[in-house]
């Protein structure tokens, strides 16, 4: 057995964004209960100014530099590497997301569907510094749980979002809940998940069960896998019904 690979697609957003968006596009739709997954670098300067969204959770973690997330509701919120800002766009909210600091933002954005029960909700935000993700540091690796055990987080759907550094022969198995469904995606470096190798900025999907990882030279990636909700995706641009 090996996993199905997925290579991210190049495109800019925004005011000159770069993205790396592993879905939707050409290759792969929405991957229920997610229906966009970017990585992003955002020079200084550029960013995405005021836009609206509606029926779904965007979860943005920071991975260099800073987010200034800024929204309707009256939140106002800069969070540095190693944290994340987490809003319900619900029934409507118009946010920007610019870059705070000189140097480049990067990070990963997720979009997380809303179950049809709670897309009329009040939209709703809250920021998580990066020393409120635990982390767990053993010989050969370093987990950072961005969703699941321990994590503040608190989505609508369950979720499971690990942050892994493997130092160079390392190795992880991370524990996939039954069910659930998702992806491994590289950040840096190069490594082996069930037979299938992979580098940064390539990805794999898996699904329950252990994800065992090897590498040679060592590599970051990140495991982020849900409980499919088993309903459509209607995804219009920016708002998702
Ligand atoms: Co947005």
């Amino acid at each position: 057995m090996s996993y199905a690979k997925v290579t991210p697609q190049s495109i800019s957003e925004g005011a000159g964004a770069r993205i790396r968006r592993l879905f939707p596009g050409p290759e792969r739709d929405n991957l229920d209960p997610f229906v966009l997954f970017d990585e992003f670098e955002i020079p200084p300067g550029t960013g995405f100014p005021e836009h609206p969204h509606r029926g779904f959770e965007v979860i943005t973690y920071v991975l260099q530099g800073a987010m200034h997330h800024r929204d309707d509701q009256g939140n106002d919120s800069v969070v540095g590497a190693g944290g994340l800002q987490h809003f319900s766009a619900g029934s409507g909210i118009v946010h920007s997301e610019m870059p705070a600091g000189d140097g480049t933002t990067r990070g990963i954005q997720l979009w997380l569907n809303l179950p049809r029960s709670d897309k009329g909700m009040a939209p709703a935000y809250a920021s998580v510094e990066a020393a409120e993700i635990p982390e767990t540091k053993l010989d050969g690796y370093r987990v950072r749980t961005v969703a699941g055990p321990g994590s503040p987080l608190a989505a609508h759907t369950p979720l499971l979002y690990l942050d892994i550094e493997l130092a160079p022969g390392g190795e992880h198995a991370a524990w996939v809940p039954p069910g659930f469904t998702g992806v491994l995606y590289v950040l840096r470096g190069e490594l082996v998940s069930d037979s299938t190798p992979a580098q940064a900025g390539e990805a794999m999907l898996i699904g329950e069960g252990d994800v065992r990882v090897t590498t040679g030279p060592g590599a970051r990636y990140v495991v982020i896998a849900g409980k499919p909700l088993g309903e459509p995706i209607r995804q219009h641009g920016p708002y998702v019904d």
